[in-house]
C-alpha cells in the first residue's frame, strides 16, 4: 500500500504567518504538522509515500528531503494550481500505479494514528473506505448521511452542504483501490472549481462500488485556523511523553508533564504542563503556563505566556500582562519600550491580529 499526503494549498485562514511558510510546516508540540502526518503513515507500515505540493513546494522539499530522517522514501508531485483533491490523485496517477493506497490531507491531526483503519482495509476488499466523525459545524466539511441500523452504510455524500443531512463530517483521511482513477475522470469541478474527491467517492457509490465508512471516535483537528492549530496543540501536548533534556535550575518549577528540549535553559521560571520547551530556548524569571509549546532558540524572559504557540527565534521580554491564546511567528520580538512617547510601537504583517487589554 502506498500513501499519498496532500501539502498544497494558500493557508490563507492562518495569515500572517502562512505569508512566508507552508501552513503544513507550522509546528505543534514544536513539530510540523506534516512531519506528523508522514510518521503515521510510517508507523502504520506504509514506507512509499507521494506527496503533492503547490507553490510552497520547494519549502517542504527542503525540510522532508527524500524521507531518510523519517524512515520513509518520499517523491514529490507537483499540483501547478489548487484544482481539487481529486485533481491531486489524477495527477499521482503515475505514481499510485495500481496499488491500493492512503490520501491524507497533511494538514489533519488525529487521534491514536491510522494502525487499526489501514489493518480494516487491508483485510477486506473495499474499493474505498472513508473515515467519518461527529462534528459541530457540518457545513464547513464534506457530510455523509448513512443508513440507520447495525450495518450503516452509505446513502450519500455532499461537500459543504447549505442543509446538512447529518453531522458526520469526512476526515481528511480515504483509502482507495484503483477504482478511484476512473472516478477523478468522471466528474466535474464543483461551484469552486475544484474536482471534488468527495463527489469522486459519490460516483464509486452510484455507480455499485463498495465504499465502506468507519467512524472515528477520538479527537480530529483540520488545522486550518489558528484556534484549530492551538487545539491541536493542546490535544497532542496531552499525549506526548514527556522528558527533560534541558537544564532546569534549582529556583525553577517544571512539571512533570513538560518536555524540555536538549540545549534549553530554564532559569527562575514556572512551567505548568502540559508544555514543551524547544532546544536552545532561554526562559529566564518566566512563567509558562498550560498548553503552551514554545519552539527552538527562542528567549522568554520577565514574561508570562500560556495556552500559545510560539515559533522559532522570538524573544518575549519584560511584558506586564500575560499573554495568552496566542500564535507568534518566527523571529518576533514582543519586548518593552523605555523611550517616550508611551505607546505601543508595532510593526504587524499583513491580517495580524492584536488585541489590547
Ligand atoms: C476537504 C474536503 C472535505 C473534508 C475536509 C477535511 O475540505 O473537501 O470533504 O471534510 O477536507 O479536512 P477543504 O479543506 O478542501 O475545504
Amino acid at each position: 500500500m502506498k500513501g499519498l499526503i496532500l501539502s498544497g494549498g494558500k493557508g490563507s485562514r492562518l495569515y500572517p504567518l502562512t505569508y512566508t511558510r507552508a501552513k503544513q510546516l507550522v509546528p505543534v508540540a514544536n513539530k510540523p504538522v506534516l512531519f506528523r502526518v508522514i510518521e503515521t503513515l510510517r508507523d502504520a507500515g506504509i514506507t512509499e509515500i507521494g506527496i503533492v505540493v503547490g507553490h510552497t513546494g520547494p519549502e517542504i522539499r527542503e525540510a522532508v528531503g527524500g524521507g531518510k530522517q523519517f524512515g520513509v522514501d518520499i517523491s514529490y508531485i507537483e499540483q501547478e494550481s489548487p484544482l481539487g483533491l481529486a485533481h491531486a490523485v489524477y495527477i499521482a496517477r503515475d505514481f499510485l500505479g495500481d496499488e491500493r493506497f492512503v490520501m491524507f490531507l497533511g494538514d489533519n491531526v488525529i487521534e491514536g494514528g491510522i494502525g487499526r483503519l489501514i489493518g480494516e482495509f487491508r483485510d477486506q476488499h473495499y474499493n474505498a473506505q472513508i473515515v467519518l466523525t461527529p462534528t459541530d459545524n457540518p457545513q464547513a466539511y464534506g457530510i455523509a448521511e448513512l443508513t440507520d441500523g447495525p450495518e450503516r452504510r452509505i446513502v450519500r455524500l455532499v461537500e459543504k452542504p447549505r442543509n446538512p443531512p447529518s453531522n458526520l463530517a469526512l476526515v481528511g483521511i480515504y483509502m482507495f483501490d484503483p477504482t478511484i482513477h476512473e472516478a477523478v475522470r468522471a466528474i466535474s469541478p464543483s461551484w469552486r472549481g475544484e474536482l471534488e474527491i468527495t463527489d469522486a467517492i459519490q460516483w464509486l457509490i452510484t455507480q455499485g462500488h463498495d465504499v465502506h465508512p468507519y467512524i472515528h471516535r477520538g479527537w480530529w483537528i483540520d488545522t486550518g485556523k489558528q484556534s484549530d492549530m492551538l487545539a491541536a496543540n493542546a490535544k497532542v501536548l496531552e499525549e506526548l511523553t514527556h522528558k527533560i533534556e534541558g537544564y532546569v535550575d534549582r529556583d525553577s518549577t517544571v512539571d512533570e508533564r513538560v518536555t524540555v528540549q536538549s540545549g534549553a535553559e530554564i532559569v527562575n521560571s514556572v512551567v505548568r504542563g502540559p508544555a514543551i520547551i524547544g532546544r536552545n530556548v532561554r526562559l529566564v524569571n518566566a512563567y509558562i503556563g498550560p498548553f503552551t509549546s514554545i519552539y527552538h532558540d527562542c528567549v522568554i524572559e520577565q514574561a508570562e505566556i500560556e495556552q500559545s504557540i510560539v515559533l522559532e527565534n522570538s524573544r518575549i521580554c519584560d511584558i506586564p500582562y500575560r499573554i495568552a491564546d496566542s500564535l507568534i511567528g518566527r523571529d518576533v520580538e514582543v519586548t518593552r519600550s523605555e523611550f517616550r512617547p508611551k505607546a505601543l510601537k508595532m510593526t504587524l504583517g499583513d491580517n495580524s491580529k492584536v488585541g489590547i487589554l
